[in-house]
């Protein structure tokens, strides 16, 4: 076990590599780390079972009162990725419905029609146009999910906005990061700048909230849900509580799914016989169409690429619960307040696990394999599963399905890219790409 001292030596690291500690800590000390931070006891557990018990059968005992969701709070306040107990419960009830696979089916001409215009947008480029990938990404699952969840049409603003919650999200990263903790109010430039781009998202969704109660028509969306939704006495949330909500939702939509699949172009421009098998189904079943609705179960393909590249980058690379009261996890004794920490991304390299870790083989995922359902963490688990994993999965056929018929994308980085972990997993510098493109 790895000591205070040990661990405290390596804390500027862990800081800015968090991922390659993370790693080195499963690699060196196995399943179940404890080791101690400056100010808490923490273990690391890195297998299924010990994932399971924690995410799933013993989750009551497992809270979100956490740095990671306390820093996340500053942002998305007391929204469904960081609200606990009997309050979280009934805002997921209230949210549930907007994301059964019936309502997610009818988002799919949005996501159809935002590929579409992105096609277009890149077709109109130069051959060869060198664009930031990650930064593409983001903006077109930022577009999707503003209308898709809230019938908002955020055209020309897509770029405007990214950099405003950036803004904010790097700032909240800063924060967890710096050793000696900086009073959000002293004048500093970071604090300014922080505070101005949470005036202007919190200025942005007030007014959604705002016009959607004076809408004439009745409109059908993840908005309305809360607008209409009652408290247990028969009240309407208040504005603070559907403001938590939506900038929750809008966060945790796009930034993990264009983490994705910024990961996915990169490893399929460094996998040609891959991406060669990709295109040749996409070219046999779509021939330059746009995948509908009833095409997606003829993409086996691409579905295990998306899942192979959600296993080797998963977008949320870290997952953390505070003990309540004392446990056991796997015969070890967990003393209440432990910090638990759960890593998606060492779960998925664990060799014994998964042969060839770090090999990308979408093939992994063709058939069953008897391997434990908490071996494949890219959504978490549990009660607290990811709410919006249809949604992000169907996106991602439509987007990659589509684009990769039309462009062949070539990183002007060589691989390994190095990353930086933010909320989720990105390269560091973005991706920029040429834009080759191609005739399906
Ligand atoms: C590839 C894309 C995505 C990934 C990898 C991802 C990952 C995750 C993970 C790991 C969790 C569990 C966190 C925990 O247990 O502490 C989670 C929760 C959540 N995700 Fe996602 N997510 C993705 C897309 C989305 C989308 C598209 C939405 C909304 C439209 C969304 C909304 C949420 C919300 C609201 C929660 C909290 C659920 C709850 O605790 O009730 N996510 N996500």
């Amino acid at each position: 076990m790895p000591g205070t001292v040990d661990v405290l030596k390596r804390f500027t690291s862990i800081m800015r590599d968090p991922l390659s500690f993370l790693l080195e800590m499963t690699e060196s000390f196995g399943d179940s780390i404890p080791f101690n931070l400056p100010d808490e006891k923490a273990r690391l557990i890195n297998h299924p079972d010990l994932i399971e018990h924690v995410l799933l059968t013993n989750n009551k005992n497992y809270s979100k009162k956490t740095p990671q969701f306390e820093t996340f709070a500053y942002v998305a306040g007391n929204g469904l990725l960081n609200s606990d107990g009997a309050f979280w419960l009934r805002q997921r009830r209230i949210a549930q419905p907007a994301f059964h696979q019936r309502k997610i089916n009818q988002m799919i001409e949005t996501m159809q029609t935002e590929t579409q215009n992105k096609l277009e947008a890149w077709q109109s480029l130069p051959p060869d146009t060198i664009v930031d990938m990650e930064q593409e990404m983001l903006q077109l699952t930022l577009g999707i999910t503003m209308k898709a969840l809230f019938s908002m049409d955020i055209s020309g603003q897509e770029a405007e906005m990214v950099k405003t919650i950036e803004e904010t999200l790097g700032y909240v990263m800063f924060r967890a990061q710096v050793m000696v903790p900086i009073p959000p109010t002293w004048p500093l430039p970071v604090n300014r700048r922080f505070q101005k781009a949470m005036k202007t998202l919190d200025a942005f969704v007030y007014e959604m909230i705002e016009q959607r109660r004076q809408a004439s028509e009745p409109i059908d969306d993840v908005l309305s849900i809360f607008i209409d939704a009652k408290d247990e006495a028969g009240a309407p949330l208040p504005d603070e509580v559907i403001r938590d909500e939506i900038l929750t939702l809008i966060i945790a939509g796009y930034e993990t799914a264009a983490s994705g699949m910024t990961w996915l172009w990169a490893l399929l421009a460094e996998h040609v016989d891959e991406s060669q098998k990709l295109r040749q189904e996409l070219a046999d079943v779509l021939n330059g169409r746009i995948p509908t609705l009833e095409d997606l179960p003829k993409l086996p393909y691409l579905k295990q690429s998306i899942q192979e590249g959600w296993r080797l980058y998963p977008p949320s690379w870290v997952i953390t619960r505070s003990a309540i009261e004392d446990d056991e996890i796997g015969g070890e004794p967990i003393a209440a307040d432990t910090l638990v920490i759960i890593s998606p991304y060492t779960m998925h390299r664990h060799p014994t696990i998964w042969p060839d870790p770090l090999a990308f083989k979408p093939e992994r995922f063709a058939e069953e394999n008897g391997r434990s359902r908490y071996a494949y963490i890219p959504f978490g688990g549990g009660p607290r599963l990811c709410i919006g994993n249809t949604f992000a999965e169907m996106e991602t056929m439509i987007i990659m399905g589509t684009l990769a018929q039309y462009f062949s994308p070539e990183p002007l980085t060589s691989p390994p890219h190095q990353t930086r972990s933010l909320v989720t997993i990105r390269p560091k510098g973005g991706l920029p790409v040429k834009l080759h493109p191609l005739t399906p």
